[in-house]
């Protein structure tokens, strides 16, 4: 008998289900030893103590409604409002992470070939989901304070896009932030064409230094529907898998039965203890202390990049979120330097998968500054520039 294993025939769009780069570098990031600017990862020591927030009633072990738990709505619904977006809690849906929003969105949206406009760099996670559905990707260029909203305008002209994914508050991975007259006159341009607007907002709480108002451009829309992503992976803890997204009343029912066959519902236990915490008097207290802790690894890394990177590369001090976007003056890949990088036990993402389309600039990267402490990043950027330097002069 021949028991020779018989290939599995596999769906088309497995052909376009590329590695992650940063899943790859990640296994290797939390090896001991390793210093990793490479991940997104909050900081363990900043993480609110949730021990309060828990809630004891066995009856969430049970199944509960796709949708998520009522509390978790409306609890969401009003820091979502808070945030500058008002939305009823009908409009909420709770998900297992902002990444599974993403997931819904392309399933709603994106058949092989339709067109998807996203920031050029985006985040890769929402390229790699956006590829897979079979989207055709329009880059939209970045500037420190956002994309040219002529440009824009000329691309929704021209290709009609099913949606446009954007993550205006310290983006990933250039940690750029819309101006509020760049928000304002973006959704007046969406609002002239048909394409829904996806908003990516995780780090938004993580603000650092922002003076201007980050009202989010669902807001300011008129006329086209939109989905609204959110995270608590960046404030409180990632594992716990819980985030969510608010919509235009018209996209919830389908959003809601494809939440439904991807997995149910999000976990009930931690739905209650975030629901918990966003109505716990420690809460501003909370985020006040997060924020402080972040300014001071901010500040530690923008000084030891200022030591280290001061001739060798250009980027902005990021005024939120978790990252550096260096790019490097001399035309090197930062690729090239990651098995020399990681042979001495430093990692960090070269940024040439962070870009959609054939146009790479390979001489950036992205660095995370919140896991590591300043002896880490004092060490860890001596020899990311020793290898850079390295690969320069051979
Ligand atoms: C822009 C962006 N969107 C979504 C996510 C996914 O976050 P979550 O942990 O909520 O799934 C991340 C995580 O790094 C991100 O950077």
């Amino acid at each position: 008998m021949n028991h020779s294993p018989t290939a599995a025939r596999l769906a088309t769009r497995i052909e376009r289900l590329k590695p992650s780069l940063v899943r790859e570098i990640l296994a290797v990031a939390n090896k001991p030893g390793i210093i990793s600017f490479a991940g997104g990862l909050p900081a363990p020591d900043l993480m609110p103590d949730m021990r309060d927030c828990i809630d004891p009633d066995t009856a969430l072990d049970q199944y509960g409604a796709s949708e998520g738990e009522t509390a978790f709505r409306s609890a969401v619904a009003e820091w979502i409002t808070h945030n500058g977006l008002p939305v009823a809690p009908s409009q909420v849906l709770a998900l297992s992470g902002s990444q599974q929003g993403l997931d819904l969105a392309a399933k709603l949206l994106i058949d092989d070939g339709t067109p998807v406009v996203t920031e050029s760099p985006s985040y890769l996670a929402a390229l790699q989901v956006f590829e897979l559905f079979g989207a055709s990707v329009l880059p939209l260029a970045l500037g420190r304070d956002g994309p040219d909203p002529a440009t824009l305008d000329a691309l929704l002209r021209q290709h009609r896009p099913a949606c446009v994914y954007l993550i205006p508050s310290f983006q990933n991975p250039s940690g750029y932030c819309y101006s509020p007259e760049v928000r304002k006159v973006i959704a007046e341009v969406l609002d002239r064409h048909d394409a829904v607007l996806i908003e990516d907002d995780p780090y938004r709480s993580v603000s650092l230094d922002v003076t201007h108002p980050m009202q989010p451009i669902c807001s300011y829309l008129k006329r086209v529907p939109w989905i609204y992503l959110g995270s608590f992976s960046k404030i409180l803890r990632p594992g716990w898998r819980v985030g969510y997204l608010a919509a235009s009343p018209q996209l919830m029912p389908y959003l809601v039965r494809l939440k439904q066959a991807s997995d149910l519902h999000t976990q009930r236990p931690a739905q209650a203890a975030v629901a918990n915490w966003l109505r716990h008097a420690q809460r501003d207290a909370d985020l006040a202390r997060l924020r402080a802790g972040y300014r001071l690894r901010r500040d530690a890394m923008q000084t030891a990049l200022e030591r280290h990177f001061g001739d060798l590369a250009d980027w902005d001090v990021p005024q939120g979120g978790l990252f550096f976007w260096l790019r490097l003056r001399q035309h090197q890949a930062t690729r090239s330097t990651l098995d020399a990088t990681l042979a001495r036990g430093v990692v960090f993402m070269p940024g040439e998968s962070f870009y959609p389309g054939p146009m790479k600039p390979t001489n950036t990267m992205r660095l995370n500054y919140s896991l590591s402490t300043p002896a880490e990043m004092e060490r860890g950027l001596a020899i990311l520039a020793d290898c850079i330097a390295a690969v320069s002069a051979a």
